[in-house]
């Protein structure tokens, strides 16, 4: 933080560690672990905790695996249907994303993620941060909605 100006860095919070008072939680059995990822300094907000857009972005690639399996091929996300951010997200967590498919349409494929946090100081005990369900359309070589190829695994 060196390289910014005093004017910028005295409105900026040291990252948050405060621990978080919230029920632990277990990933649901019918999810399935599609990703891990450990958020870094860099992803945090002004607040010094990770900042939504960020944990948004990591929900789109967690949510693409399973449809991709699916889809075989493009696809782009068409909708988020819902986002819910219940807890905040701490530098140094290990973020666990677990995902079920909810719905295989005729080019859509909809899928439900929950995200578990393992807080820094905290390893083995999970919090549920975020929960999200998203719509992928699997689309040809011109961008245009195909048919999913496959419809049961
Ligand atoms: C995805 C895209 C190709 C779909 O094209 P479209 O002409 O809207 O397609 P359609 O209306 O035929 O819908 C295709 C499928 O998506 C579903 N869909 C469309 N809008 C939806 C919405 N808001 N929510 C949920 N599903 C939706 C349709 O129900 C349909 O599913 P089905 O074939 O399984 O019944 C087009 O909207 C697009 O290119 N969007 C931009 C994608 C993108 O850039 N994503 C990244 C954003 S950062």
């Amino acid at each position: 933080m060196s390289h910014l100006s005093s004017s910028v860095t005295r409105h900026l919070r040291a990252p948050n560690s405060e621990p978080v008072q919230a029920a632990p939680a277990e990933p649901p059995p019918d999810h399935v672990l599609v990703m891990k990822v450990i958020p870094q300094p860099a992803d945090a907000n002004s607040n010094g905790d990770i900042f939504g857009g960020w944990v948004m972005a990591q929900v789109d690639m967690a949510g693409a695996v399973l449809p991709a399996r699916y889809a075989q091929g493009r696809m782009a996300t068409v909708a988020v249907n819902q986002f819910i951010f219940k807890q905040p997200v701490r530098i140094g967590d290990i973020l666990s994303f677990y995902a079920k498919m909810e719905r295989i349409g005729r080019t859509s494929l909809t899928v439900n993620v929950g995200v578990f946090a393992e807080r820094f100081n905290n390893q083995g005990h999970y919090i549920k941060v975020t929960e999200a369900t998203l719509t992928y359309v699997a689309i040809d070589d011109q961008g245009r909605p195909r048919p999913v190829p496959i419809t049961k695994i």
